[in-house]
């Protein structure tokens, strides 16, 4: 495989301290520090069963290791992001993420795949709006271009959604969250971090937040024209 290792600083607190971070492939030795992130990054109501079990992460480093990627700041796990690939076919772009990531197990990866699926990316609380998230999915966009892949793409749980579903669809909501006027924790970040929105997938995981609805957004390879679409 081809290892990922990039070190860098991040300014964090009023006096902006530098602090050391690492994006880096994960492996076995990590797993406990990993399960320990999903149980803070996901509290109830979030369906505990949906966090990583060793399994899980076994497979994620056995099948795509390159696809397995954590954040270290200063010896510490603060932050991982995960991904396989897939054949995308942006005209039958419906999915949930039991079927694209095959229940968190990846098990589907195909090596042959044309475009890099993530399957979670997840910040401890504490170390959030540190730019730490932006670098992991940089870091994912890199693999894109060195693996010549057509697009970076996944669901982004639409968090906010539940308070406002009384007011609009999930559609509506998405485009209020484009155009600014609604902050969402997820896809405000994803849009941050250049993602494109695809479409809204209904039933695409079980998040009462989102009211199971997510937005599935892509970043296109700027180097490789996409067989399909624009
Ligand atoms: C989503 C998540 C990974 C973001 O991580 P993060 O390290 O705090 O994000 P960053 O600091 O890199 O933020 C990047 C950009 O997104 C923006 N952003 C981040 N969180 C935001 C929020 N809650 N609301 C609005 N904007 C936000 C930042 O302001 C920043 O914008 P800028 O680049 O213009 O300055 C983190 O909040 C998280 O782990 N959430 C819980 C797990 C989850 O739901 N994951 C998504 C699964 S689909």
């Amino acid at each position: 495989m081809d290892r990922y290792c990039k070190s860098f600083f991040a300014y964090e607190g009023r006096g902006k301290r530098p602090v050391k971070v690492t994006i880096r492939n994960y492996g076995k030795e990590d797993f406990a520090q990993l399960i320990d992130i999903q149980r803070e990054c996901f509290p109830p109501p979030f369906p505990s069963e949906l966090w990583w079990n060793e399994e899980q992460l076994t497979e994620h480093v056995t099948r795509f290791p390159e696809g397995a990627l954590c954040a270290e700041v200063e010896g510490e796990l603060v932050g991982s992001m995960t991904a396989l690939k897939v054949n995308f076919d942006r005209d039958h772009w419906q999915h949930t993420w039991a079927e694209v990531t095959d229940n968190g197990y990846i098990r589907n990866h195909d090596f042959a795949g044309n475009s890099l699926y993530v399957v979670d990316i997840s910040v401890r609380p504490s170390r959030r709006k540190l730019g730490l998230g932006k670098s992991l999915m940089q870091s994912m966009y890199e693999l894109v271009i060195h693996q010549q892949l057509q697009r970076l793409v996944g669901g982004g749980r639409m968090s906010g959604y539940h308070k406002m579903a009384s007011q609009m669809s999930a559609e509506q909501y998405l485009n209020e969250v484009i155009t600014g006027s609604i902050q969402d924790p997820v896809i405000t970040f994803l849009l941050r971090c250049g993602r494109q929105p695809v479409g809204v997938a209904a039933e695409y995981l079980e998040d009462a937040e989102s009211l199971n609805y997510a937005a599935i957004m892509e970043w296109p390879n700027p180097f490789v024209k996409a067989d399909t679409g624009y």
